[in-house]
């Protein structure tokens, strides 16, 4: 049985790992996209993470594929709509001023093929527009039933505060969650001041690139392993230091418990403070079995204390 996780006061409840969507139409062919997707609900899954703009980096994409290809999946068996929870995001690129806001919507919810918006994100912050218009025009959506409940991704904690105060103020539609980048080898994105604000606000945090890019299933061990996927060379830099004594005290919980890397990692995100869900992607059905599997995983205190020691940063000579 998977305990559901609250989505802040959004009366939407979650299981604690979330699927993401980048890898739809990029590194997952349609075939592919489709079997991970029927896995991860089939394995208790709850929650998928898209946004518009994936996969623009593609070259010849122009974004929207990701969404496009959940909105097929949906339509092959329609009731997977009432077993899942969809997160989109808007203005990675665009921006988010109020009008590519309102088309931005109508876009997502045409290649989703759905009516609402589950969890409607801004993709990052915009300071080129008020927030009091940005969060209007979100709030406005809400409003009309277009979307059911927002959150915003990669703010800084002064940013999030004013965006949450800004609400407040205005008696708009309130965001319920924060996405930032956070994992084992990245604590330091989030906890600190961050963390501070969120919690303060009663936000739930879905962490993104959960398992940096890969590298947290230890897959990456030297540099003539970076060739192992096009992500690789996003990994590179955690080939030293703080990057090896995280894989070396997940190799040794691994021994203990007989689960994978990628399983322990997701582990110790889901049971960090403030945490509702880790978001992690998967290019097979093989590789989500470990990440599924996670959600099954409870770390001993000493495990999670060995691991905190590991991803802590090192303490200045
Ligand atoms: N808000 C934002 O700005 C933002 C930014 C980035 C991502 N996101 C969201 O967060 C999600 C998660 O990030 P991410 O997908 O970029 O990175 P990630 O979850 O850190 O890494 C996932 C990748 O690791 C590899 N992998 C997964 N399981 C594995 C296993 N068991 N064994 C070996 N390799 C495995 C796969 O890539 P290969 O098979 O190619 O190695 C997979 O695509 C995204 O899909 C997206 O929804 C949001």
């Amino acid at each position: 049985m998977i305990e559901k996780r609250p989505v802040g006061d959004s009366g939407i409840t979650v299981a604690p790992l979330a699927l993401g969507g980048n890898v739809f139409g990029w590194t997952a062919d349609e075939a592919t996209s489709f079997a991970v997707l029927d896995a991860f609900v089939d394995a208790g899954g709850t929650m998928i993470d898209t946004a518009d703009v994936y996969s623009a980096w593609v070259p010849g994409h122009q974004g929207g594929e990701s969404e496009t290809l959940i909105g097929r999946w949906l339509k092959r068996d329609p009731s997977n709509r009432d077993r899942v929870v969809i997160a989109t995001k808007v203005g990675f690129t665009s921006g988010l001023a109020p009008a590519v806001i309102e088309a931005a919507c109508e876009a997502s919810l045409r290649r989703l093929g759905i009516e609402t918006i589950d969890l409607y994100y801004q993709h990052k912050d915009d300071e080129s527009v008020s927030l009091a218009d940005s969060l209007g025009a979100m709030d406005k959506l809400v409003k009309a039933g277009k979307v059911r409940a927002l959150a915003l991704s990669q703010f800084t904690p002064q940013r999030l505060d004013e965006a949450m105060i800004t609400v407040q103020d205005r008696g708009l539609a309130r965001p319920c969650a924060l996405q930032p980048w956070y994992n084992l080898v990245e604590r330091e994105r989030l906890e600190g001041p961050l963390l501070d604000v969120a919690t303060r606000h009663g936000l739930a945090i879905f962490p993104f690139f959960s398992l940096a890019n890969g590298f947290l299933t230890g897959k990456y061990r030297s540099r003539a392993d970076l060739g192992k996927s096009v992500r690789g060379d996003r990994v590179a830099d955690y080939l030293e230091g703080k990057g090896m004594r995280v894989l070396a005290a997940l190799d040794e919980i691994a021994e203990e418990t007989g689960a994978a890397l990628a399983t322990i990692a997701l582990a110790w995100t889901m049971a960090q403070p403030g945490i509702t869900a880790p978001i992690a992607s998967a290019t097979s059905v093989r590789q989500l079995a470990d990440l599924t599997a996670a959600m099954h995983l409870d770390l001993s205190a000493d495990q999670i204390a060995r691991l905190d020691a590991a991803s802590a940063e090192a303490v200045p000579a």
